[in-house]
């Protein structure tokens, strides 16, 4: 994949032989599950919060490929699709429902041919560019920097915008960042203005560059992370903007590549002070049932396909363990972040479509891979600081898909599993222990347990996410619940008639939240039968004993 570093240094291997994924010894909790004669039980200590799980885990992805900006997000001001000054107004709707707390544009590989410059003024003199990356199309630049700025605003969401190191200039990326956030007279502020904004934008994340490795240039590990360093200088801090630079990281175990940028980043050893001259470093995992020349339908799949995907979801989570245990070697400090800015199952695309446009179906599958990269995602949120789901519409693990030839827009079962999980971000993380008889599939000589669990607090309220990995089996469980009372609960359940149960304009609510009604009252908490193949939420009113558990939340901030 990458000539970056040849190994990974000595003591590190043996390091990373010693993290399994969610090690206690790496201090957290995992996917695997302890034995027990007993029933099916999840462990939940409710007055244990600990590190905040950012909301930014919660983050979203929108690239210049086949449907998603265009059609996707933007129809134009002509289009008979409701919209505002271009932008589907359905669309923003149901991401404001979510909260999306961020969204990282234009790319993926279309940001290291992007041009920013070519995307700014009067539309109709925009240049037009060939998006070699994506259906060798040519792109017009009609969706541009204030058009996506636009987008941040109408969604209610800050912006990670992603530069281009591949085929730009250092110039070019410093201008981009004083373009976009310098309030004064600067020339990129007055041309800013020319353009016909006079505020500055906030722009928190800034990308410096993409998959280095790969499509964004051909670069040893070496030779990336000196331009990570140089790139990165020059996006500055302008009025008072504070810049979050994720230097350009791995793909799937390159471990190398994350010690290489962990080496090059600097004062790393103090707790004091920001680390430099980059603040974050990415990774990319995607998830599928084959090999990467037949990743399997999105559709149609065996019960083999089934656990096979759920498992190589599994697999994320020891990914970020590993680049965690690199990035603890380096920085102790926890001041770089790790951001897994692609991540999400990638498929055939569907029949008749073009292949250059990544267009899939979505099915409780889908739905599963999500919720179990989560539970992983709540695991290792010392770490991790932000999480980008590839991608928001019409591409990949979207969740939202619409129609090319009436428009008309599907909620995906991923989309739900977003909606049900939003009480997650900014939440305190709990420990979930999984407990089960020996209800765990083995597959590629990786074990699979059949339930999959995270739970956070915000103090007054417990969220609790449960996945049923079974194919075929309903599961009765048990929440033992402890450390706090439990006033009152709601419980919510995605599934559909079988696993590959999908949404579309026809059947708009064929896989869609409904009340859990299998939830009874137990001597350890609540006794819980899950569906087949599927999701579910319980979310926990606190008792009176909540003035005490939040007295801790303070003390332990
Ligand atoms: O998300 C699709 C593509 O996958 C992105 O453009 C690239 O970064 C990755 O290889």
């Amino acid at each position: 994949m990458t000539d970056s570093v040849p190994t990974l240094s000595a003591d590190l291997t043996s390091a990373l032989t010693a993290t399994t994924p969610g090690s206690r010894a790496s201090g957290s909790t995992g996917p695997s599950a302890a034995r027990t004669d007993g029933p099916a039980r999840v462990v939940v200590d409710l007055d244990l919060p600990g590190v905040t799980i950012s909301r930014h885990l919660y983050g979203h992805f929108a690239e210049h490929l086949g449907r998603c900006i265009y059609e996707g997000f933007y129809v134009g001001e002509d289009s008979e699709i409701p919209n505002t000054r271009g932008i589907r107004d359905d669309v923003v709707a149901a991401l404001r429902a979510l909260q999306i707390p961020n969204l990282r544009w234009p790319g993926g590989c279309f940001a290291d041919d992007y041009h920013w410059k070519d995307g700014i003024g009067p539309r109709e003199q925009r240049p037009q560019m060939v998006n070699s990356h994506w259906g060798d199309i040519v792109e017009d630049n009609s969706f541009g920097t204030h058009e996506f700025m636009d987008l941040v605003e109408l969604l209610g969401t800050e912006a990670y915008v992603n530069g281009n190191v591949g085929s730009g200039t250092v110039r070019e990326m410093s201008e981009w960042i004083e373009y976009l956030t310098r309030a004064d007279d600067s020339p990129m502020a007055s041309l800013r203005r020319e353009n016909g904004r006079d505020e500055p934008w906030k722009v928190p994340y800034f990308g410096i560059g993409n998959e280095a490795w790969g499509c964004g240039g051909n670069m040893r590990a070496e030779d990336y992370a000196a331009l990570a360093r140089q790139y990165s200088t020059y996006v500055r801090d302008h009025a008072g903007n504070e810049v979050t630079r994720i230097a350009a990281g791995a793909s799937d175990h390159d471990y190398a590549w994350t010690e290489a940028l962990m080496r090059a980043a600097t004062n790393l050893e103090k707790r004091e002070g920001k680390a430099g001259p980059y603040q974050a470093i990415s990774m990319h995992y995607y998830t599928m049932s084959g090999p990467w020349q037949d990743k399997g339908s999105a559709t149609e799949f065996t019960e083999e396909e089934w656990y096979r995907t759920l498992s190589r979801a599994a697999h994320a989570e020891e990914l970020v363990a590993r680049h965690a245990t690199v990035m603890d070697h380096y920085d102790p400090h926890k001041k770089v972040g790790l951001v897994f800015d692609e991540w999400g199952t990638w498929w055939n695309v569907e029949p008749g479509t073009n292949p250059g446009f990544l267009y899939q179906q979505n099915t409780v599958r889908d739905a599963l891979v999500a919720s179990i990269h989560f539970d992983g995602f709540h695991r290792h949120a010392d770490r991790l600081i932000m999480a980008n789901i590839a991608q928001t519409v019409n591409v990949l693990q979207a969740m939202i898909l619409t129609d090319p030839e009436t428009g008309a827009l599907v909620l995906t079962p991923t989309y739900h599993v977003f909606a049900m999980n939003a009480g997650h971000q900014d939440a305190r993380a709990l420990a979930a222990h999984v407990l089960l008889p020996e209800e765990v599939a083995e597959v590629d000589g990786r074990a699979l347990p059949m339930l999959s669990a995270s739970a956070s607090t915000t103090g007054k309220t417990a969220l609790i996410s449960l996945s049923n990995l079974d194919h075929a089996e309903e599961r009765t469980l048990v929440l033992d619940l402890r450390g706090r009372s439990v006033t009152g609960h709601t419980a919510t359940v995605l599934t559909g008639a079988s696993s590959a149960a999908h949404n579309t304009p026809e059947q708009p609510e064929a896989v869609a939240p409904v009340a859990l009604e299998a939830v009874r009252e137990h001597e350890r908490g609540l006794e819980i039968t899950l569906p087949p193949h599927s999701f579910a939420t319980v979310e926990l009113q606190l008792g009176s004993d909540a003035a005490r558990a939040s007295t801790e939340l303070r003390q332990t901030m």
